[in-house]
Formats: C-alpha cells, structure tokens, sequence
C-alpha cells in the first residue's frame, strides 16, 4: 500500500508534529508532506502489515533524516531482533541476533556504529572495532542478566574451580567478558562449551541457558543464577493452554527461558534461529516465546503466518526509539567507551568466539 498525504488522517499529520515539537531541532525534521510519502513509499511497503497508515507520518520524517544523518556521518545502524519494526526494517543497515551483530562490527567500513540495541551490544561493538565511534541511542538501556555478574564474581569463581575454563554469555560488561577464557551467545554456546575440550566448564551468568546446554552436552556445566527478566517470566501453562486451542500451533522458545518452558516447546534457539524456523517451515500459527517485537519483525516478512503473541516486552531494548537513534546521530551521542586495557583482554575472548563459529 502507498501512503499518501491524502490518505493520512489529519490526527496522524498532527501527531507527526508533535512528535517533530518534542525534538530540540524540530526543524531539521522534514515535514509530512505527499513528496516525502512517495518517497518513503518503497519503505512503508516493508512494514504495511505491522505499522497502521495511522502511524507511519510519525515515522517517515524521523526515517528520512536518519537515513541522511548516517550517509553525512558515515555510520551504519545495527538493529537487534528485539527492536520495533519502524526501526529494524526502515533504518537498521544491519539486522540479527547478537552474533551476527558483533560479525557485522567487526568487519563494517564505517566510522561510526549505531547500536540499536542494549549496552552490552555496543560494548561488543567497541571491543571489536575500537578505532570506530560507537554510539548508544540510551545510555540507560541495560540488561538484568549483564547486571547479574561482576569481575570479582568470575575471579571468585576461578578460585573455587582451579583449572576449569570459563564461557561468558555475550551478555555481559566488558569487564565481566575480560575475566573469561571465550564468549558465547545463544546460537552457537553447546559449540563453544565443546570446543574446549574440557570435561567441565563454567558457564555464566544465565543459569537456564547454561542448563539448556547441559541437556545437549556431556561437559559438566557449572552455572550461575542470573535471568533475564523478559523470558523468566513465560510459563508451561501459558504455553500449553495456547496449544489447547489450537494444537497445529507451534511453540518457538528462546534459550533464556526456564526449562520447564523449553519442555513444552517445539523448537528452541536464539532469535536468528526462531526466525529461521518460521521462514523455513510457515507454520499456520506460531508461538515465539521472546520479547514481543521480535513477532511484529517476522510478521512484517511472513504475512501467512499468524502469531499469537503473549507479549513481554524487554524495558531496555524499548528505550531505544526512531526519536533517540535520530538524537544520537544528530549530537553524536552517547558515546561508548571501553577501557583499552580491558577491551584487550576482552576481545580475546570475543574474537576466539567469532573465530569459531565463521
Ligand atoms: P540473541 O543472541 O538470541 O539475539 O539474544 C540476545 C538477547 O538479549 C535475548 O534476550
Ligand atoms: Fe537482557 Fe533479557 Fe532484555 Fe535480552 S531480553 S536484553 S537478556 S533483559
């Protein structure tokens, strides 16, 4: 569907500026107008089925100067799955799970690097490519398993396990990171635990991944008690009364969630991985037990499939928006930094990961 001025109700024209009112430079906003809709046109096509032509007015101006704001600074937006689709499938150059996120840091020709994701995520990015300005559109977006998990926990850890290798979730701090032997996410973790050829290993801080992997490993896991506060919170009754209803539901469940929700699961693995099942097997109704933006991303792509969506959204991915990617690039802001003598330590780790697994 084409957008046009005409068709764009006058509340969404006016909401559009408010939303321009709000930002300290309104006026390097372009306005709504029928030039800019038919421009933008190609780009509302992306999202027709998950962003109203209520909604897009507000958008398409904060899409059309972020996209001119990243060829003027050189620079290239990594979107999270989690992120909503205005900004995943409009203004993300490079879209994935945190894996291929950090692949796309480490080899991007850009000076600057957008993280439109959590912080830890753009740690990863400085840690890969130090040289590049990386840039957090919220500082404040965290991660409660990052916040689990210090460096004197992992040393104290050391201690009580002499000899046994330590596997850090991707996230982590960059100083929790720089304490381990390698890294992993959610899509490659029973890779890297077995590529260390030790019959134990320390596993953190997500105990459910971490007991995820033990029943696909004969290594010993050894873990620790962080959750994320998104996928702790599903439940096997949940899950099971969706399937009631419809038993040709299938039920696509991230790794971070408890084990009993894995159990009543039809398939589990990070969020590359949920989005491949749905576009490789087009099941008439999915479940995707995650943040629930993911859901509206693949929906964007895969009209035939209907999703039901129990929906817990991760407050810190939610921080960043089409108004603040729009800010940072505009101010260069927030900037992230990384102490070099950490980075060092920590790259180590996070390159043998991505060694590993290209
Ligand atoms: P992925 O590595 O699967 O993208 O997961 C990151 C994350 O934060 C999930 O909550
Ligand atoms: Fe962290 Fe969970 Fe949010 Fe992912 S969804 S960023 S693990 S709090």
């Amino acid at each position: 569907m084409t957008v046009t001025l005409n068709t764009a109700p006058a509340t969404a024209r006016t909401a559009a500026n408010a939303v321009a009112a709000s930002l300290k430079h309104a006026d390097a906003l372009p306005a709504w107008t029928p030039e800019l809709a038919a421009e933008l046109a190609p780009l509302y096509e992306r999202v027709k089925h998950v962003v109203t032509p209520m909604e897009w007015p507000h958008y398409a101006p904060l899409i059309k100067a972020i996209n001119a704001l990243k060829k003027e600074r050189n620079a290239v937006i990594l979107a999270h799955n989690y992120m909503t689709p205005e900004i995943f499938h409009c203004v993300g150059d490079f879209r994935g799970d945190s894996l291929q996120l950090a692949k796309e840091a480490a080899r991007t020709k850009a000076d600057v690097i957008v993280q439109a994701g959590v912080h830890f995520m753009a740690e990863t990015s400085k840690i890969l490519s130090p040289e590049k300005t990386v840039l957090i559109p919220d500082p404040k977006a965290g991660c409660s398993l990052a916040e689990s998990i210090t460096a004197a926990d992992v040393r104290a850890l050391r201690e009580k396990y002499p000899g046994v290798p330590v596997v850090t979730y991707v996230n982590t701090s960059a100083a929790v990171k720089a304490e381990c032997d390698i890294t992993c996410t959610s899509s490659n973790a029973v890779k890297v635990v077995e590529s260390l050829g030790s019959p134990r290993v320390i596993l953190v801080p997500d105990e459910y991944l971490a007991q995820y992997v033990q029943t696909k490993t004969d290594v010993e896991i050894i873990t620790w008690k962080g959750h994320c506060e998104v996928h702790e919170r599903f439940t096997p009754e949940e899950l099971n009364a969706f399937r009631e209803d419809d038993p040709e539901t299938k039920i696509i469940a991230h790794p971070e969630c408890p084990p009993d929700v894995i159990k009543a699961s039809d398939f589990t693995g990070s969020t590359a991985a949920m989005i491949d099942y749905v576009k490789t097997n087009r099941p008439k109704k999915a479940v995707l037990v995650t943040e629930c933006s993911m859901a509206s991303n693949v929906a964007a792509e895969t009209p035939d499939v209907e999703f039901v969506r129990p929906c817990n959204l991760c407050p810190h991915m939610k921080r960043i928006s089409l108004e603040r990617i729009y800010e940072s690039l505009r101010d260069m802001k927030y900037e992230v930094t990384v102490d070099p003598e950490v980075a060092e330590r920590a790259r180590r780790a996070v390159e043998r990961m991505v060694n590993l697994t290209n």
